[in-house]
């Protein structure tokens, strides 16, 4: 089965843009696995747009640049299996992709098989430059089974931005992940605001085929692609982004640049705490316990060892006292029933709690706890 747990990977777009080569390709390859990404968890390596030549060739299949590919994707997608990674790409279902390219509309079947042969594990499936009067839906399902057609296994990560409701379909199409918002930006407004839109449509984010609220920022500082110098994100904010994403149990796509990652960010994305809670096996999306003035979301996550983990985040630009109601939690007082925490970051061990507890956060700062029911 694909996709049993949120896919985890590296996406060449946030910090490269259209500046990608088979040299790029193969440096960050060899970053992750040195550095411990690939064992960590971090399989797919995926190369995003500006990858082809302006035009497909005369048998109508579409060409790798030759300046910046010169061995071509078989190669690469060899280079990249001998190192027990994966290997990803991208197209467009409109009639060229948001750079310009050819895509694959009106020929899906032609390109899941010319992907097969190069040995693709992944498709990234646009929307840009999709004709007006086609039917989406149909559009995806056509290359969901195009894929299927080809002959290899290849993950289906749709890209349509959250348009038409994809939480309602897409799982019923075979994607195995869904864009479920507009591009994430380098900067907190972005990370907020894309993380709050997908709290209502996270039921559906299961096994088998996830809510993608697009690729991580973490570690790029203002630099790259997607990169926003003059809104920099602070180590706290990355932290929170991180966490917001393995908490909500969604697809880790790394968009910063593996082969210079700073310690502080290096770290984070191997948390080896916080990708356990993001690979839970059972994949239930949070209950809401409360969220005061709508940017304070306090959260218990069924997890699937009989415990949970529970997670604030206070998204607020202000300091403030995150009251962790129990009773709202399905844990009234009566229950003679509480939880014994342990901090995720820390391992601080918190003892049993019940009734309220109320830690206060700085602004943008998140708080993670392991809990577990005990008798009191
Ligand atoms: C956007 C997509 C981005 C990136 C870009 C490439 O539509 O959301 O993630 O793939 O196109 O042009």
């Amino acid at each position: 089965m694909l996709a049993k747990r949120p896919p985890m990977g590296f996406n060449t777009w946030n910090t490269f843009g259209g500046n990608i080569s088979e040299q790029l390709i193969i440096e960050t390859c060899d970053a992750m696995v040195e550095k411990g990404y690939r064992d960590a968890g971090y399989k797919y390596i995926v190369i995003d747009d500006c990858w082809m030549t302006g035009e497909r060739d005369k048998n109508g299949r579409l060409v790798p640049d030759p300046a910046k590919f010169p061995h071509g994707m078989r190669c690469l997608a060899d280079y990249i299996h001998e190192r027990g990674m994966k290997f990803g790409i991208y197209s467009c279902a409109g009639t060229r992709t948001c750079q310009g390219l050819p895509s694959s509309f009106g020929h899906e079947f032609e390109d899941a098989r010319t992907f097969a042969e190069w040995g693709v594990d992944f498709l990234k499936y646009d929307f840009c430059n999709f004709p007006e009067r086609a039917d989406c839906k149909l559009a995806y399902h056509t290359m969901s089974m195009a894929l299927k057609s080809s002959g290899r296994e290849i993950l289906f990560s749709a890209c349509q931005w959250g348009r038409e409701e994809p939480w309602k379909w897409m799982r019923s199409i075979g994607a195995h992940m869904y864009r479920s918002t507009g591009d994430i930006w380098d900067n907190y407004i972005s990370i907020r605001d894309i993380a709050e839109s997908q709290f209502e449509n996270l039921p559906t984010n299961a096994s088998g085929c996830f809510n993608d609220p697009d690729m991580l920022v973490v570690g790029m500082y203002g630099k790259g692609n997607v990169g926003d110098s003059e809104n920099r994100v602070t180590d706290e904010e990355y932290r929170t982004h991180f966490a917001l994403w393995c908490f909500m149990g969604v697809p880790l796509m790394i968009g910063g640049d593996v082969r210079t990652m700073d310690g502080f960010s290096k770290d984070l994305l191997l948390n080896k705490e916080l990708i356990a809670v993001d690979q839970d096996e059972e994949c239930r999306d949070p209950f809401m316990v409360g969220n005061r003035g709508g940017h304070r979301p306090v959260f218990i996550r069924h997890m699937s060892d009989g415990g949970f983990v529970i997670g604030m985040f206070n998204l607020s630009d202000n300091r403030a006292g995150m009251p962790f109601i129990f009773a709202d939690a399905g844990l009234p007082y009566a229950s003679g029933v509480g939880l014994r925490l342990t901090d995720l970051f820390t391992g601080e061990d918190l003892g049993v709690k019940r009734d309220y507890f109320v830690p206060v956060l700085e602004k943008h700062a998140c708080r993670l706890y392991r809990a577990y029911l005990e008798r009191v």
